[in-house]
C-alpha cells in the first residue's frame, strides 16, 4: 500500500525572532482546546474570567469532513489537522516489524504500509492519529461516548481522599455537558440543556428476523446470557444508564456518539464558539494556529528555597510548526513570544503533548531534563510515565454474501475476566476497522464484517508491557463472537476468518495462536495517564486532586493525562466531564482567594 506523504510542500520564510516582551495578560491561559481544554476555557470564561486559548491548530467547525460524524474515518486521516505520532508496540524491534501496518517513508513523498518495504524506505513505525485542531481529537473521532465504571472514577477518590471524584458526584457533570436526544426528557442520569449533544442510531433493524445480523446478534445474546427474543429491545438500551450493578451487566446496548441526532458532531468546537458568539461577550480569547513551546516561570521563584511560579507561556506563530504535522517543512519556526496570566496556566495538550510540554518547561524526572540541557524547575519523576491505553483488536471475515445488518454494540464479562465487571466492548457490523495507518481502513469489499473489541481495565500500565492478562480476555472475547457468527445462516455462512484465524478456528488455531495475533496486531487510540492524579505519598503522582502540578504554583494539567487509570472504554466524554469538573475546582479557589 501506498499513500501520499506530504502535501504541496508549504514555502514559508523561516522566521525566527527573539523572545518579545509580554504583550497580552489574562487571568487564565489554557493551552490545547480538545475535550480537556476546551470546555474549561468556555467555563472560565463564562464565570467572568478573562481567558486565552491557545490552540495548535484551525478551526474546521464548518468543515463537512469533521462536522458530519459520519466522515470520522477521513477526518482522522486528514492532512488539514493530522499529527503522526509514530510509536513502537514493543521494545523488541523484531515484534514491531510483524505489525501488519507498520509504516515507511519511501523518500518519494510517500508511506508505505506493510511489511515489505521498498529498498531504502525509512522506518517510521507505528501510526499513532492525533487531531491538531479547535476541539481536539473530539474532531476527528468516532464520537462513542461511554462512561466509565464507577471504579475508574472512585479510584481518583481512594488514591487522593477527595471524594467529588466520587463516581456519583461526577455523573452531575455528564449531566451537566449533556444535551440528550434519544431518551425522553426526565431521566435522573441524563442532562437536557448541556452543549454536547448525544444521540444514537436507528436499530429497528434488530427486528427483522431473516437478516443475517439479527441471526448474529440473537445467537450473541444465547452465548451471553440474554435472552434471544428480547433482543430486539435490548439493543436499544442506555449504555450511559447509572445504576448500581450497571458495570456487572453484560447486555446489548445502543452505541450513544457526542453528534445529534441529524449526523452533526458534537463537540468542544461547539462550545467554544456559542461561547465566543454569546451576546454576553464573554472573555474569551482563542489563538489558532499557536504551538506553545514552554512555561514560563518568574524569575524570582526560581531560586533555592521557594516554589516555581508559572506566570505564562512562551509561543511561536504560525501553521504546522510541530513536527508531527505532516505539512511541516523542516526548520520552520515561527515569531517567538511570551503572553502572561495573572492567575493560572492550565496544559491540556493531551496525553502525548502535555507530559512534552511540562518537559521543555524544565518539570519531569530530573535525569531525562539534564540529558537534554534543560533546566529542572522541579524533579516531578512521573511526567510521561504510567501511559495508559486501551488494548484493542478486531475479528474480521468475508462472507459469502454481504452481511445484512445494522451495528451491534455489546458490553460484556468474558468467562476469564478477573472480576464481576464488564472487560470487553465490542461492536460487530458490515464494516472493517484493524487500527490506525496513513489511509486507514482497508475495504476489503461487500461482504466484510468485523467485530471490534476494546479491552477495558488494562492490567498493565507500565507504558511498555501489556500483561498477559489482558490479551487472554481479548481471546475469551473472540472465541464468543466467532461462536456467534455461526448462526448467521446461508447463503452469508459459513464466514470466512480473516484473522485472527485465517480460515476459522481449527486446532491450529489455538488460544495461544490467537493470543499471539492479538499480540502482534493489537492497536490501540485512547492514550491516557501520562500526567496522573495521585495521593501526596504517590512518588509518581504528577498532580493533586485539584489538578495542580505538584511542586510549582500556578499551574495544572487538564486532559485525558490526568486520569490515573484508563477511563472505561472510551475517554472523550469522560475527559470533557473531568474538564468541567476542573473548571468548577479552579473557580471556586478564585473565589475563595477573592475574599
Ligand atoms: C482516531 C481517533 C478516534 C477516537 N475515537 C474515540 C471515540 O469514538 N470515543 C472516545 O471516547 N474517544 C475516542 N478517541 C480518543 C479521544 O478523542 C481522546 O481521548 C480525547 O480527545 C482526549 O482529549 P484531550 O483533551 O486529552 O486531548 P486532545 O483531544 O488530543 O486535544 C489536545 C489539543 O491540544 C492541542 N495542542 C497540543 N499541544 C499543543 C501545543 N504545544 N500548543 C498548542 N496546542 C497544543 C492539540 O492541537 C489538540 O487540539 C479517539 C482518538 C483518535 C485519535
Ligand atoms: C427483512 O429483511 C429482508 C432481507 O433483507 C427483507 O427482504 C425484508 O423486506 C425485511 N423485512 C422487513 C419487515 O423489513
Ligand atoms: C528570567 O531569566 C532568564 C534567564 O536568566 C532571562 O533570559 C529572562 O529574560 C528572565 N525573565 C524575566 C521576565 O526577567
Amino acid at each position: 500500500m501506498r499513500f501520499r506523504l506530504l502535501s504541496a510542500l508549504i514555502a514559508s520564510a523561516a522566521l525566527v525572532a527573539e523572545a518579545a516582551p509580554a504583550a497580552a495578560s489574562y487571568d487564565y491561559i489554557v493551552v490545547g482546546s480538545g475535550p480537556g481544554g476546551g470546555p474549561l476555557a468556555a467555563e472560565l470564561a463564562r464565570a467572568g474570567f478573562s481567558t486565552l486559548l491557545i490552540e495548535a491548530g484551525g478551526d474546521e467547525g464548518e468543515n463537512p469532513t469533521y462536522a458530519d460524524i459520519g466522515n470520522f474515518n477521513e477526518a482522522a486521516n486528514d492532512e488539514t489537522t493530522r499529527w503522526d505520532f509514530w510509536v513502537k508496540h514493543s521494545d523488541d524491534p523484531a515484534q514491531d516489524l510483524k505489525f501488519k501496518h507498520t509504516t515507511w517513508d519511501t523518500g518519494d513523498g510517500t508511506f508505505y504500509v506493510g511489511l515489505n518495504p521498498p529498498e531504502g524506505a525509512k522506518l517510521l513505525g507505528i501510526q499513532y492519529p492525533r487531531a491538531a485542531v479547535l476541539g481536539g481529537c473530539a474532531m476527528h473521532n468516532a464520537g462513542v461516548c461511554s462512561m466509565p465504571a464507577d471504579d475508574d472514577w472512585d479510584i481518583i477518590a481512594k488514591k487522593t481522599g477527595d471524594k467529588s471524584w466520587s463516581a456519583a458526584n461526577m455523573r452531575k457533570y455528564f449531566k451537566k455537558i449533556e444535551k440528550n436526544e434519544y431518551l425522553p426528557a426526565g431521566d435522573a442520569a441524563h442532562g437536557y440543556d448541556g452543549w454536547l449533544a448525544t444521540s444514537v442510531a436507528d436499530n429497528s433493524w434488530a427486528k427483522n428476523d431473516s437478516l443475517p445480523g439479527t441471526k448474529i446478534l440473537k445467537k450473541l445474546a444465547e452465548l451471553t446470557g440474554q435472552d434471544p427474543n428480547d433482543a430486539a429491545n435490548l439493543v436499544n438500551r442506555d449504555i450511559n444508564q447509572a445504576g448500581k450493578k450497571v458495570d456487572e451487566t453484560t447486555s446489548f446496548y445502543n452505541m450513544v456518539t457526542h453528534a445529534n441526532n441529524k449526523g452533526k458532531r458534537s463537540s468542544p468546537n461547539n462550545y467554544i464558539r456559542a461561547t465566543l458568539a454569546d451576546p454576553a461577550k464573554y472573555p474569551l480569547t482563542v489563538k489558532l494556529h499557536t504551538l506553545v513551546t514552554r512555561v514560563v516561570f518568574d524569575n524570582a521563584t526560581l531560586k533555592a528555597g521557594s516554589t516555581p511560579r508559572a506566570i505564562g507561556v512562551e509561543v511561536m506563530e504560525g501553521a504546522s510548526l510541530y513536527k508531527a504535522d505532516p505539512k511541516h517543512v523542516a526548520g520552520t519556526k515561527g515569531p517567538v513570544s511570551q503572553i502572561l496570566a495573572n492567575r493560572e496556566v492550565i496544559v491540556a495538550g493531551g496525553a502525548f503533548n502535555s507530559p512534552q510540554i511540562l518537559k521543555l518547561s524544565g518539570i519531569g524526572p530530573a535525569a531525562e531534563l539534564t540529558k537534554f540541557n534543560i533546566p529542572v524547575v522541579k524533579d516531578l519523576p512521573g511526567v510521561g510515565e504510567n501511559l495508559g491505553d486501551n488494548y484493542e483488536g478486531s475479528l474480521l471475515a468475508l462472507g459469502g454474501a454481504p452481511v445484512e445488518s445494522g451495528l451491534i454494540t455489546l458490553l460484556f464479562r468474558t468467562p476469564n475476566a478477573p472480576n464481576k465487571k464488564r472487560n470487553i466492548y465490542t461492536w460487530c457490523g458490515a464494516f472493517s476497522f484493524e487500527g490506525f495507518w496513513p489511509g486507514f481502513p482497508t475495504y476489503h469489499g461487500p461482504t466484510q464484517y468485523t467485530c471490534a473489541m476494546v479491552h477495558m481495565a488494562p492490567k498493565s500500565q507500565a507504558g511498555s508491557k501489556h500483561g498477559d492478562q489482558d490479551l487472554q480476555e481479548l481471546v475469551g472475547g473472540a472465541n464468543i463472537l466467532r461462536e456467534a457468527w455461526k448462526a448467521a445462516g446461508a447463503p452469508v455462512a459459513p464466514l470466512d476468518e480473516q484473522h485472527p484465524c485465517p480460515g476459522g478456528k481449527d486446532d491450529k488455531c489455538t488460544d495461544a495462536v490467537q493470543a499471539d495475533y492479538f499480540k502482534t496486531q493489537a492497536y490501540s487510540h485512547h492514550a491516557t495517564s501520562t500526567c496522573a492524579i495521585g495521593g501526596d505519598k504517590d512518588k509518581l503522582a504528577v498532580l493533586d486532586s485539584k489538578f495542580r502540578v505538584r511542586g510549582v504554583k500556578g499551574l495544572r494539567v487538564v486532559d485525558a493525562s490526568a486520569f490515573p487509570v484508563v477511563p472505561g472504554a472510551f475517554p472523550s466524554c469522560p475527559t470533557m466531564m473531568l474538564s468541567v469538573k476542573a473548571a468548577e475546582d479552579i473557580i471556586a479557589e478564585a473565589k475563595k482567594s477573592y475574599l
